[in-house]
């Protein structure tokens, strides 16, 4: 007989991502030459730099419970971060520490989402957004953003999707899946709209913002619009920018009493976070930049050679990603076709499953980030299966009927 379980987990998948990473695992397992382009990971080390500070903190007692929004010294090194990164100055109690970006938004949405409340999430987005506010009643209300506008939010768009019922507004930019950048210009119109809606809350996810190309320049919403800032909740972490991905630290700046209710729900589920972790987050985050530029020209110089193959293969687009490191082609031209396994490809999700099952490459369905017929690449990966990856790809559409 089948348990039942919460309500709240009704409809709830996994997300996407962790499901095509498990079957990547599966059919390596069984030797097969997988390459997996599926989890959005830096692939270099953490710097040893921040793994010595996380050493010293351990030798050095730092091993009891933390306070829960983090210890000082960390609060501390958020805190110069934002006011020279961003521009943005937040007091010790509007910070706080949470075990990754996602906990932010976990605690930012249970303490604030009611039944029925709307959550404004633009689309491609971040499978979590939509899956977190619905574990708290959440409505998520998509905002298709378009390829040939190369993904940015346009503000008629917006304006025509916020209700009196809208409760938050998510923004992502530099975005997963589509690495489309808002500047401080683009983002204007946006604060305008904003500023009709009085209870809406915007979380400003900034975690990709050190990863942009070309010269462009990621905004922070509340450096934009200071007047909205006690509305915004801005979110980083150390996970993207300093390959820091297991030691699962991210933060949030906000107003006052947000933040105390987002400590409220913290100190009632994990408490503090892991204290030599947050040694090393302080550390990374008061660590030279040059780490992280060197990244991001990596990542730059990947997604260029990653787009190039992908334009070379008839059938598929891809808009240029100005920052974080996926490529988001469409394949909308390869749908309706069968491959030569005789899988005939439906939906970008029938095209993800059977290149990994005939071309043994890991991906994640447009379908899983609100907008299809998509594919996502994680450009975190080393050149040379990058290119192999490609070649595979062009192999597969190639030999599609
Ligand atoms: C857009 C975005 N925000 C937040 C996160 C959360 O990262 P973490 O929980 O590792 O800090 C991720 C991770 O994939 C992400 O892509």
């Amino acid at each position: 007989m089948a348990r039942s379980f919460a309500r709240r987990l009704d409809g709830l998948p996994a997300p996407a991502t962790i499901e095509m990473a498990r079957r990547a695992r599966a059919l390596r397992a069984e030797g097969k030459p997988v390459i997996s382009l599926a989890l959005g990971e830096p692939d270099s080390p953490t710097p040893p730099a921040v793994v010595e500070a996380a050493h010293a903190a351990a030798l050095a007692g730092q091993t009891k419970y933390p306070p829960v929004d983090g210890t000082p010294a960390l609060k501390a090194a958020i805190a110069r971060k934002f006011t020279r990164e961003n521009g943005l100055d937040y007091a010790p109690d509007e910070i706080m520490a949470s075990n990754g970006g996602k906990q932010v938004i976990f605690n930012a949405f249970m303490a604030t989402l009611n039944p029925g409340d709307e959550v404004v999430v633009p689309a491609p987005y971040w499978v979590s957004y939509p899956l977190i506010a619905r574990m708290f009643g959440g409505v998520p209300v998509v905002v298709p953003c378009r390829e040939e506008e190369g993904f940015k939010l346009d503000p008629a768009a917006l304006a025509a999707a916020l209700t009196p019922k809208s409760r938050w507004l998510v923004l992502n930019f530099p975005n997963n899946p589509t690495g489309a950048v808002m500047t401080a210009q683009e983002l204007e119109p946006i604060a305008e709209i904003v500023r009709r809606y009085p209870d809406l809350w915007v979380l400003s996810d900034e975690i990709y913002e050190h990863l942009v190309f070309d010269g462009v320049r990621s905004a922070s919403l509340a450096a934009v619009a200071p007047d909205l800032k006690d509305r915004i909740i801005t979110l980083n972490g150390v996970s993207k920018a300093y390959a820091m991905t297991g030691w699962r630290v991210g933060f949030a700046g906000g107003p006052k009493d947000l933040i105390a209710a987002m400590r409220g729900v913290q100190g009632n589920a994990t408490s503090g976070i892991c204290t030599i972790a947050q040694a090393a987050a302080a550390a990374a985050l008061d660590g030279p930049a040059d780490l992280v530029q060197e990244m991001a020209a990596t990542y730059g110089r990947r997604r260029q050679m990653v787009v190039d193959a992908l334009r070379r293969i008839p059938g598929l687009t891809c808009a240029m990603p100005e920052g974080a490191f996926y490529a988001y082609p469409g394949v909308a031209g390869c749908l309706g076709r069968t491959t030569a396994g005789g899988t005939r490809l439906e939906t970008d999700h029938d095209f993800a499953l059977a290149f990994l099952d005939e071309g043994y490459v890991a991906t994640v369905p447009g379908s899983a980030f609100g907008q299809s017929p998509y594919l996502r690449l994680s450009c975190a990966t080393g050149d040379a299966d990058l290119m192999e990856a490609c070649a595979r790809l062009e192999r597969f559409v190639s030999t599609l009927r």
